[in-house]
């Protein structure tokens, strides 16, 4: 019997690429600024474009399939996770990163059928690093298994996270009082290479014990959710629980231990869920 998600995988992955090369030529040439929600939350014609063609084609081999792309969302369409297979697209996570030519820069297609996600790819292009993970199959990078860290004393840690792009200096206040409180505990370390779906991919590579964020959106997490899954890591709601794509909150660790650790220095700050009315 042909495995019609293994076929929607496989398409993930190669338009992914395809996708990662009209990033990697936009970067050699001018890239035009657009701001969205705020004056630091940015978009290009490079995000439009990629958007626009991962949807085109699987829209022509998948024409049942729903969608939800962070520049449609902000176009207007509605961002809404239905039980019909809908694939989850971020075409540039680490849009400023892009804008600068910092060189962490992922395409990601994320897909869920009745609300459950199945796979995930992330390509960070500028690395030529492509992470693949089927729900049940294990995770991988170029092919090679991903295994989270074992560590699990917070100590020996290195945690991930962002700033965001909320200036509001009450927000601003609360992130760095959550970054103090991890920071001091102390741990090794506090890094962030400016796209939530690579710090996830840091996750489960083993390079960094935990990722979390308040202000992220479905499309910057759902495909390397099931990355970080697949590599043996766990994804909490940082206010306790299951992840929850559309809280604009996320907690990926190696493991349990230090996952709750981490959780019980952040402070959560409201920000509106994606799927509100
Ligand atoms: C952003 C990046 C960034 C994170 C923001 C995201 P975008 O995604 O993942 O690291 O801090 O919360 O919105 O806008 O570049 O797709």
């Amino acid at each position: 019997m042909t495995d019609l998600w293994q076929e929607a995988m496989d398409h993930a992955v190669n338009v992914a690429r395809k996708a990662g090369e009209i990033v990697r030529e936009a970067l050699q040439n001018e890239r035009k600024v657009m701001c969205k929600s705020t004056s630091v939350d940015l978009v290009t014609q490079t995000d439009q474009k990629v958007e626009q063609l991962i949807i085109a084609s699987v829209r022509e081999k998948f024409p049942s399939h729903s969608f939800i792309g962070e520049e449609s969302v902000a176009d207007g369409q509605p961002c809404v996770l239905s039980e019909n297979p809908t694939w989850i697209i971020d075409p540039v996570d680490g849009t400023t990163n892009f804008v600068h030519g910092y060189p962490f820069v992922a395409v990601c297609i994320g897909f869920a059928v009745e609300k459950t996600l199945e796979f995930g790819v992330v390509y960070s292009c500028i690395e030529d690093k492509m992470y693949t993970a089927r729900r049940g199959k294990g995770a991988f990078c170029n092919g090679e298994p991903l295994q989270v860290s074992q560590q699990k004393d917070i100590n020996q840690c290195i945690i991930a996270t962002e700033f965001g792009s909320n200036r509001d200096p009450a927000v601003v206040d609360k992130i760095f009082s959550n970054m103090r409180n991890i920071l001091c505990l102390p741990v090794h370390g506090v890094r962030g290479v400016g796209s939530a779906a690579l710090n996830m991919c840091l996750v489960a590579a083993g390079s960094v014990e935990a990722y979390y964020e308040i202000g992220i959106h479905c499309w910057d997490i759902a495909a390397a959710a099931v990355i970080v899954e697949e590599a043996g890591g766990v994804l909490r709601d940082l206010e306790g629980g299951p992840m929850d794509l559309m809280s604009r909150r996320i907690l990926a660790a190696n493991n349990q231990t230090i996952g709750e650790r981490v959780i019980t220095e952040v402070e959560v700050f409201p920000a509106e869920r994606d799927d509100a009315p």
